[in-house]
């Protein structure tokens, strides 16, 4: 085992005998070999020679925390290194979540608006069509490397980070790690290790054809029957159950209690689900797994849950679970002992130091939100306490979005939430409270053109909640399509307190997916504001 404490004399590829830059291609040839041979290919190290300095910090994981972390350090004239286990940096979010989720998303919104239309314009005819899950899962399988391979070109050739991946790397102590046979030290070290998915401890929930988020992706290995039973009721339940449904299949949701409960907006999330429904999608609330039953080859062949109204059995041989994920803290447990909650995530402080002195935690390691910005974030923040920055942070206010077959994003309070604060609260929506139903074209705008004139109801739906006594904005809820990317900064805007006399001055790029524009202008000469 060589000691690298301080510096190493071997360059890029000089154990494989490749060139010392890999073109993004060569990058991605590489990887695709070395996840399908991780011990032919070893460790992949890119540790400098010209830099003899002790490392500022060990990274023990390069997903999206660790390799931001790593990325904010170096850019401050910092050493670093990161260690994955995996031949790419980047982690979870591009090899099985975000991507392979928005890929699915995608999906499920094409495939809606082609059987709405199914035979009309100039739509095939889709009736009775099954799409293949298989063909979308495998396309993204092999689409998945280009984006590895750019963070893996990128973070070396332009971020000069350092890192040793394809090997697991071991924690010895507060300031060393192990990875591929040598030992590493380090001032501090950060875990950014992420997380996994939980999973059903029912009996025959290790039945062949039992998926999750990750198992679908790697392997996926025959196309699912005509019925998918799901677990779960949060965003990655309803994710996956959506694109299920607009391949054809009836899909069942098992929900332990309250579909998209994290939707506080009652209203919009009445409408996601309306639309789910109306979609075909049966949703269960209440309902738990008491067994999955298979045949004599161990393949999935039943669901049996308990439901509100008895027990239900349901023929499927594909039954996709999504409880939520359970931090990977074990290991940072047994080396370091560092302090864990009820949920196994690590405990920070606001400078993101856990209970042992000079180890950070940073990503979904610190539990939730889960999300790629707290990711990120988190692990900058790291970073800049380590070299030496007065910084904090504490995931606070942010916007936050999922999909059904549409996209639906909000941030701030929802209506109900602004009225058990606010004595006087005003709401501009979209469509408007229309006693007669849901049958307005409107809102109407890109990709909703073609609902809102033939489909109404299914033209999307916003809301803005307001504190009329301030006319600041409070909350903004939004179903449709390509909103998410404004609730990004309007955040910040209402955040900085954002009135509805300065949200009517802006100018919209008609017609915009949020019509909280012009509502707003609408509205905004009133001195008394009233709902709209
Ligand atoms: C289905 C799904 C969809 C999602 N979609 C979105 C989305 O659309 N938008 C969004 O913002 N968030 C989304 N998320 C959440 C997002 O993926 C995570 O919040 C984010 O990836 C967490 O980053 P991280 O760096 O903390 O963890 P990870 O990216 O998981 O990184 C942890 C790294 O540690 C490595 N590792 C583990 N053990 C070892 C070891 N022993 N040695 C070395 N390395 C090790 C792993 O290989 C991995 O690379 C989604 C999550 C799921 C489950
Ligand atoms: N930004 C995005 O679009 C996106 C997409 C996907 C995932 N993510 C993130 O990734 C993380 C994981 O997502 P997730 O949707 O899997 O987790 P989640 O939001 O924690 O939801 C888990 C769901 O599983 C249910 N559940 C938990 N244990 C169960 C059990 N034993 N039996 C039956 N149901 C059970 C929960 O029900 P209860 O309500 O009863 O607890 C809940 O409905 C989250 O932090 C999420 O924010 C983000």
């Amino acid at each position: 085992m060589r000691d690298t404490g301080k510096s190493t004399k071997r360059e890029f590829g000089e154990t494989t005998s490749e060139p010392s830059i890999l073109t993004i291609e060569q990058w991605a040839k590489k990887i695709e070999h070395a996840l399908e041979h991780p011990s032919a290919v070893g460790p992949i190290r890119n540790i400098r020679d010209d830099d003899d300095r002790e490392f500022d910090a060990i990274f023990v994981g390069g997903g999206a925390a660790g390799r931001f972390g790593s990325a904010y350090l170096r850019a401050m004239g910092g050493r670093q290194l990161v260690v994955d286990r995996w031949p790419f940096l980047g982690g979870s979010c591009p090899h099985n979540a975000c991507v392979p989720h928005h890929l699915f998303s995608e999906c499920a919104a094409e495939l809606m608006l082609a059987r709405t239309f199914s035979g009309s314009l100039w739509f095939p005819d889709m009736n009775k069509r099954i799409v293949s899950i298989k063909e979308v899962v495998d396309l993204f399988r092999r689409g998945r490397t280009g984006p590895h391979a750019v963070m893996n070109y990128q973070s070396k050739e332009q971020l000069d980070i350092e890192f040793v991946l394809n090997t697991p790397a071991r924690i010895i102590d507060a300031n060393t790690v192990e990875a591929g046979g040598e030992i590493f030290r380090a001032r501090t070290l950060v875990l950014a290790l992420g997380a996994e998915p939980l999973r059903l401890d029912t009996p025959g929930s290790d039945l062949d054809g039992v998926h999750d988020y990750t198992t679908i992706v790697e392997s996926l290995d025959r196309e699912p029957g005509e019925t998918v039973v799901v677990v779960g009721g949060g965003k990655t339940a309803v994710e996956y159950g959506c694109f299920f449904n607009a391949t054809g299949r009836r899909v069942v949701m098992l929900v332990r209690h309250r579909l998209l409960d994290l939707i506080k907006d009652g209203d919009t999330r009445a409408y996601a689900i309306d639309r789910m429904r109306e979609q075909g999608m049966e949703i269960i609330e209440g309902a738990t797994v008491s067994a999955i039953i298979g045949d004599a080859s161990r393949r999935v062949t039943k669901v049996i849950a308990d439901t509100p109204s008895g027990q239900l059995q349901i023929d499927t041989d594909f039954v996709f679970q999504s409880l939520g994920e359970r931090p990977r803290s074990r290991a940072a447990v047994e080396a370091l002992g560092v302090a864990i909650d009820r949920k196994g995530a690590v405990v920070v402080d606001d400078h993101l130091r856990t209970s042992v002195p000079n180890v950070y935690a940073v990503g979904d390691l610190i539990g939730a939100p889960m999300e790629m910005f707290k990711a990120r974030k988190s692990g900058t923040c790291a970073a800049r306490v380590i070299m030496g920055e007065e910084v904090s942070y504490r995931p606070a206010d942010w916007p936050d979005f999922l999909h059904t077959h549409y996209e639906v994003s909000w941030l701030g309070l929802g209506e109900e939430e602004a009225r058990a604060r606010y004595r006087n609260v005003v709401v501009l929506k979209m469509p408007p409270d229309n006693p007669n139903g849901l049958d307005i074209g409107l809102p109407a705008s890109d990709r909703t053109m073609l609902y809102a004139m033939a489909r109404p109801h299914m033209s999307g739906f916003q809301k803005l909640v307001l504190d009329g006594d301030a006319r600041r904005v409070v909350g903004a809820h939004h179903v449709g399509y390509g909103a998410k990317d404004a609730f990004q900064y309007l955040n910040v805007m209402v955040r900085r307190g954002l009135t509805i006399d300065e949200l009517g001055d802006m100018d919209e790029l008609f017609l915009n997916p949020t019509h909280f524009i012009q509502l707003s202008r609408l509205r905004a000469g009133q001195r008394e504001l009233r709902s709209l």
